[in-house]
């Protein structure tokens, strides 16, 4: 059978993990890496054996089958739009878009198509995630009372001027909108329940080479009733995410652990928990760690083999609106000093 081929645009940051990720799908294969900037392609061409290019226009080549869009936020609409009138699969790094409307029209465009459109939610490439949901949805942690996020790290301290992160409109907002949008995504999913209403302050103290915030904190009610909390920050470090129940709880330290406590025993995947009423601790993958090593949770994985199985993208674009939709409305609230529902 003909093997689906890939095309990645956008060579920075993390690129290389993810491309790296495409030649070990059986049934798929990366065809191409594209960057504006020929060496970033060219430097991943040569470590993994694809063709390279500086034009996007390649992607839209009738010899490939997945478009990959991991350029900088202002330009996933336009390319999203090309690709997917090119009959492409398509996924998408995070935020959807800078924008509301721009987020609209890659949904509209998604909705008109056969093929698959998904997001690339990085928090899913870890098994401990699995372990977490269970533990949720199967009652270990009793009835949910509250959560807190952080997504945070000292990137915006060392940010250059003139970057694409500088500009507000290309960007679209700055700590909150990069670093939180992982937390908003993940602890909905994990929880089962949106978020219905925030309230929010969000400034700029201390990193001048970031167009939006460097701190937001914002609180939020879910539509289960559940209260909350998402911070984020370009200035400090520490990630987590942390959920409280009436038969227990677990605080997910990003890159660090998982600390559990529960009233009843559970194994799952990563957890064996036998010491009801005990704190544990168990050692999690660090975002780069999680790349060494075979899953099926891998984002770039998980999409390609839905594409090969005919089903649907495993993170849809709706849901990238709506946690763009939250963002949004945590900014509105923090610029207004009003509650803000989300709509
Ligand atoms: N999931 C995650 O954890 C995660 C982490 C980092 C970034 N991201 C997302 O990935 C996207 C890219 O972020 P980044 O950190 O890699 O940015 P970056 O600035 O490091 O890299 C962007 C790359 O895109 C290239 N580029 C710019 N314009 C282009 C064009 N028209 N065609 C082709 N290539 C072009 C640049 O030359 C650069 O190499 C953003 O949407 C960001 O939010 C996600």
């Amino acid at each position: 059978m003909k093997k689906l081929r890939i095309a990645v645009v956008g060579c920075g940051g993390m690129a290389r993990f993810y491309c790296k990720r495409y030649t070990q799908i059986e049934g798929a294969e990366l065809a191409l890496v594209i960057d504006s900037n020929l060496s970033a392609a060219e430097k991943i061409a040569d470590s993994l054996g694809c063709a390279f290019s500086d034009r996007f226009e390649d992607a839209l080549a009738p010899d490939i089958d997945v478009v990959d869009i991991s350029t900088p936020n202002f330009l996933h609409e336009f390319q999203a739009l090309s690709a997917i009138d090119s009959d492409k699969h398509v996924i998408l790094q995070k935020p959807l878009a800078p924008s509301i409307a721009e987020g609209e029209h890659i949904l509209a465009a998604s909705n008109r198509t056969k093929r698959n459109v998904g997001m690339y939610m990085s928090m899913f490439n870890n098994p401990i995630m699995y372990d977490m949901k269970r533990l949720i949805a199967e009652g270990y942690l009793g009835e949910i009372e509250g959560v807190h996020c952080r997504n945070a790290h000292r990137g915006g301290l060392i940010t250059p001027p003139g970057t694409w992160r500088g500009d507000l409109a290309k960007c679209g907002g700055g700590s909150f909108i990069q670093l939180a949008i992982h937390s908003i995504d993940a602890v909905q999913w994990l929880i089962g329940s949106e978020i219905q209403s925030v309230m929010a302050f969000s400034h700029n103290r201390m990193c001048k080479n970031i167009g939006g915030d460097d701190a937001t904190a914002a609180s939020c009610l879910f539509e289960s009733g559940v209260l909350g909390t998402i911070e984020s920050s370009y200035c400090a470090d520490r990630s987590y995410i942390g959920v409280y129940g009436t038969k227990g709880y677990f605080l997910f330290t990003n890159d660090v652990d998982l600390e559990v406590m529960i009233d009843t025993p559970f194994k799952g995947e990563v957890i064996e928990y036998d010491t009801p009423k005990a704190q544990r601790r168990y050692p999690v993958y660090s975002t780069l760690q999680q790349y060494e090593h075979e899953t099926p949770y891998d984002q770039s994985i998980a999409f390609v083999k839905a594409i090969l199985e005919g089903k649907p993208a495993p993170v849809s674009v709706e849901s990238g609106l709506r946690d763009l939709k939250i963002v949004k409305a945590v900014y509105e609230s923090a610029a207004t000093g009003m509650r803000m529902d989300v709509k």
